[in-house]
Formats: structure tokens, sequence, C-alpha cells
């Protein structure tokens, strides 16, 4: 009995301007394949379970645009928060939701807001993943090689003995120091979380209530509202006096029965502008260029988005992030874009 639940609820500040509070990430056709990430991130789970099975998590703020976005998706499977409390609440709040109608849900847990290159082996990676919880008391995440000490992601160390392709994990860690994150890399035995996660319904809940018993006892209290007329005001007034917190925090850093399945699906976290040059077509000169009209001499290595219309002359920038969103000019060093995220939070009040 297989479930997906997408996370889009997240506010991908390092992606100001572009990525603002009305308007995230997720929802921004990054790529320019004429979709949002949102809406590639759908159509990826339609090939693991049918829509009437799929539910997104997202901020109140967010329902019109999800709606708009994924029309294949149930109303009554959009579940809207009323306040931003990390991930691990919205997870127990959807497991919890599911667990009432289904004991034996098998449950995906997704970002929205990644690419995926290589699908078949996404999807292939995931089946087997699914197979293995529905034996296993076992909470599996897909894991990535790492190939820089990156602090902006969970860290997994797994046991590399088993003749399978899932490994037990030995130990976990989420956003370590640089040092920290350099001593992995060097060290071989580790993965990067790619932040999705495969596990029963009610294993999860049991970690909940072992490690996280505030937020177990907040949606069980739930259960005799979920699926009815009252679930709507419970969450209104519930839902906000959450602990704030994410899953990886809340669960993977401290249970015993983490998995992983190492996945090369040509995946990125496209978490910032670097990222997105990584990955995106690129002009001769290592330009990543979005707009309609665009004059450069001895410019290279830039990201260069204006908005539909506008047209730009640039002499003698390299490594740069040229962003317009006709209310905002971000002219910012690429090799310094970590900064965004606190200079966007500084002017997010009128932007
Ligand atoms: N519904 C909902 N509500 N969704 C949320 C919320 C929330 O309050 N907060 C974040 N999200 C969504 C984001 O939109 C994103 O799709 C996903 O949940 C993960 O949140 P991020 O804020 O992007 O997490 P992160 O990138 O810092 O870290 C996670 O992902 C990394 C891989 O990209 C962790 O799982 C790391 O361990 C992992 O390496
Ligand atoms: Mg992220």
């Amino acid at each position: 009995d297989t479930y997906v639940l997408i996370m889009a609820g997240g506010v991908g500040s390092r992606f100001w301007p572009k990525s603002r509070n009305h308007f995230p990430k997720q929802f921004i056709d990054i790529l320019g394949t004429g979709k949002s990430l949102l809406q590639l991130t759908g159509e990826r789970f339609l090939k693991i379970c049918p829509s009437e099975n799929i539910f997104v998590l997202t901020n109140e703020a967010y329902a019109g645009l999800v709606g708009e976005q994924l029309p294949n998706i149930l109303k009554d499977n959009i579940l809207l928060e009323p306040s931003r409390n990390n991930t691990a609440p919205c997870i127990a709040y959807a497991t919890y939701k599911i667990l009432k109608q289904n004991k034996e849900a098998n449950i995906v847990v997704a970002p929205s807001d990644h690419l995926i290159l290589k699908e078949d082996v996404f999807v292939d990676k995931i089946n087997k993943a699914l197979n293995f919880t529905e034996k296993n008391d076992a909470l599996l995440t897909l894991g990535i090689t790492p190939n820089r000490p990156d602090t902006g992601y969970g860290y997994i160390n797994y046991k590399n003995d088993a003749a399978d392709e899932i490994f037990k994990v030995n130990s976990f860690k989420e956003k370590p120091e640089l040092k920290v994150a350099e001593e992995y890399l060097a060290n071989g035995n580790y993965l990067w979380n790619a932040g999705i996660f495969i596990w029963k319904a009610a294993n999860l809940k049991r970690a909940f209530e072992k490690y996280s018993p505030e937020i177990n006892e907040l949606f069980e209290k739930g259960n005799e509202f979920y699926n009815t007329p009252g679930e709507k005001k419970f969450i209104a007034v519930n839902y906000p006096t959450s602990p704030d917190i994410s899953i990886d925090y809340a669960i993977l850093e401290k249970a015993d029965n983490i998995y992983t399945i190492p996945a090369e699906i040509g995946w990125s976290d496209l978490g910032t502008w670097a990222s997105l040059h990584a990955v995106a077509d690129k002009d001769d000169q290592s330009n990543v260029v979005n707009c309609n009209q665009v004059n450069l001499q001895d410019t290279s290595n830039c990201i260069i988005n204006l908005p539909t219309g506008k047209a730009a002359v640039i002499r003698g920038l390299e490594n740069f992030i040229i962003v317009d969103d006709e209310q905002v000019l971000l002219i910012y060093p690429k090799s310094e874009e970590q900064e965004i995220k606190q200079v966007a939070k500084k002017m997010v009040a009128s932007f």
C-alpha cells in the first residue's frame, strides 16, 4: 500500500530573489523546461503510485499555487500547515492521518525541489526500497555519493559489508561543520542524505513515540479528527504548538534502525545558484543565460537571469550571479553565494 508525501512548504532562500516567500523555489521553472520543480516531482511519483495516494504538504499560503500546478492531486490530499515548523511535524501530521485509514501504509517522503536526471534508476531504487521497508522494521533513506564537503547536507555513515544493495547505517549527522564534513569525505564510508525517505507509517510512528514524544502526543491527539470535518480546526489550533524541527534532527540522528540505499540518480538539490549553474545548459563562455537578448563581452561563468522582455549588455564579469526580478536586482559573486540566505532575510520584510 504505497503512499507518497511531497514536501512543498520551504522558502528556498538561497535562491533569492527568484525564490521569494510568496513564490518559493519549488513553484518556479528553474530549469527552463516549462514545468516547475514541483510539477516535475509530481510527474516522477506518478510512476510509483496512483495520484489518489500522493499527498502534498505545504503552507496555507501556497494552497493556490499547489492546486494550480498539480491539478491531478485530490484537493483533500493537499495538507495545509498554518505555521512554519519545519519537516518533522508536517511528516507526522500526514503519517498519522494516513495511518488512521491504512495501518499497512508504506510511505515515500520526498522534497519538491530537487533535480533527478536518471528517472529510471530512481524508480527502480524506490521500488526496491519499498519492498525492503515492507518486510523490515527499517527507516530507509536514499544515499548520494558526496563529491565535496558541503555543510548543507546530512551525512550517513554506513556499514559497507552487505552483498545487498541496502546497508545498515551506523550514524547520521545533519549539517556538520566544515572540518567534520572534510573528515567524513576523507574517510570514504559516507553518503549524503538525499532527503528522500521510505518507511512504513507504523514504524515511523514508533520512532516518533520513542525519539520525539512531544510530536507524537500532539498528532496522536488528532486521531479522532483526521478525515472528518473537525480536522481543519484541530490543525489550526494545534499545529503551531509543535516543536520547530526537521525530521533529520528529530528522528534520523537518533534512531537505530536506519538503512540506506545508495542511488546514482543524477541528483542535485538545486540548493543554490551555483548548483543550478553546474547542471544547466551553458554558452561557450560557460554562462547560463536566461533572458531574451543579451550582449556579453569578456563575461564568463556567470548566471544571468532577467525577466521576459528585458535585454542586457554586460562586459568584464566573471563568476557572478546576476538576477533581475523587476523589484530586486542582485549582482553577487558566485563564490560568496552562501551569504545570499542572510542577505535575503534582511530584505524579506519588503521583498
Ligand atoms: N510542508 C513543508 N513544511 N515542507 C517543508 C517545510 C515545512 O515547514 N520546511 C521545508 N520543507 C520542504 C522544502 O520545500 C524541501 O522540499 C524539503 O522540505 C526539505 O527542506 P529543506 O529546508 O530544503 O531541507 P535542507 O535542504 O536544509 O536539508 C534536507 O535536505 C538535504 C538534501 O537536499 C535534509 O534532509 C538534509 O539531511 C539533506 O541532505
Ligand atoms: Mg533543500
